[in-house]
């Protein structure tokens, strides 16, 4: 093993439940194998402005079930600059600390791939984001909570939909994919999942409004994944308005309640999974991989697949929601 002694931590990008039990995982497991651990506050930025403590054990007590990060998080602009790469690895260099494991999603992991490279500086990534959009991966850390949470959400409007007999469009976060709303259009028993996958093969609501929706029921609920290539829930509404005014139609943006709560048990145990593999993957010389699972088997997947390919969505999940929405 190269000549680590001292690892970093730092979660970047938006939050997802969860982040905290990744970090727990990685400072215990680090500290367990012999390793100094130190917090890097408020994600790269905290790099720049020289945010750095050291962890022990007692750091990371009773965070396990906490939503958000301890760590902080942000989205950094000057990392994405030489000149503040540069600061970065200064600030590194100064603290002593020989590898970085970074808890985010694409774009984070994307600057640590830069980062390692430029550098040759040893990185690790956990995926840790609602969206679950990461190559390489069945899940990512926080995917299980928000997918939770949007079921809970829809299960209440529900009943205000079915009371009023009302269309009703739900916005569930995802970025550009339609994971969320894909999968939480089954787990709520919705009529449809609006998802950019999708998007450019068919006009999904054109392909609704023509199915007459759910012939049975009075009430429809469809979850729209926010990606400006679906319109959106308040986009699609206004186009129902428009072509079809016969529909009494509502929406319901979800919006950032999705990332918050304490994870689901699913989510603690992948990220305390995620977070002791981080570790093992150090030692066994691995570099500028993101912790993966597939198949409930932890993987390593090289940065350069993990961010640049494509998760394609299940497409069988699409056909079943289908079926079952007759
Ligand atoms: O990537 C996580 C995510 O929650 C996306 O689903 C969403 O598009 C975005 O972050 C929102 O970012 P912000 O909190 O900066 O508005």
């Amino acid at each position: 093993m190269a000549d680590i002694k001292c690892i970093g931590i730092l979660t970047s990008g938006g939050d997802a439940p969860g982040m905290n039990a990744a970090i727990r995982a990685v400072t215990r497991s680090a500290i367990y194998n012999g390793f100094k651990v130190k917090g890097i506050y408020r994600g790269y930025k905290g790099l720049l402005t020289d945010e750095i403590e050291d962890f022990k054990t007692q750091n990371v007590s009773n965070i396990i079930q906490a939503g958000g990060t301890i760590l902080k998080t942000a989205r950094c602009k000057e990392f994405q600059t030489p000149e503040g790469r540069q600061l970065a690895y200064d600030t590194l260099r100064r603290h002593e600390i020989d590898a970085l494991v970074v808890i985010g999603g694409d774009g984070s992991l994307t600057g640590a791939r830069i980062f390692a490279n430029e550098f040759n500086f040893p990185c690790i990534g956990l995926p840790g984001t609602i969206d679950n959009d990461l190559f390489g991966t069945d899940k990512t850390i926080g995917y299980d909570t928000a997918l939770n949470t949007i079921m809970e959400c829809v299960d209440k409007i529900r009943d205000t939909a079915t009371s009023h007999e009302r269309l009703f469009f739900i916005e569930v976060m995802g970025r550009d994919a339609g994971f969320l709303a894909l999968n939480g259009a089954i787990a709520t028993g919705a009529e449809a999942a609006i998802i950019p996958e999708i998007s450019t093969e068919v006009d999904q609501l054109a392909e609704l409004i023509s199915n007459g929706f759910r012939k049975s029921k009075n009430s429809s609920i469809v979850l729209v994944a926010e990606s400006p290539v679906t319109g959106g829930a308040m986009g699609l509404a206004e186009r129902v308005h428009r072509e079809y005014p016969a529909y009494d139609v509502r929406v319901s943006i979800l919006g950032h309640l999705q990332r918050g709560g304490s994870p689901t048990a699913t989510d603690r145990i992948l990220a305390s999974r995620m977070g002791a593999a981080a570790i093992d993957a150090l030692m066994e010389d691995q570099r500028n991989v993101m912790i993966g699972i597939q198949n409930d088997q932890i993987v390593y997947v090289p940065f350069s697949k993990a961010i640049k390919n494509d998760k394609p969505i299940d497409r069988t999940l699409l056909e079943t929601l289908r079926k079952l929405s007759i």
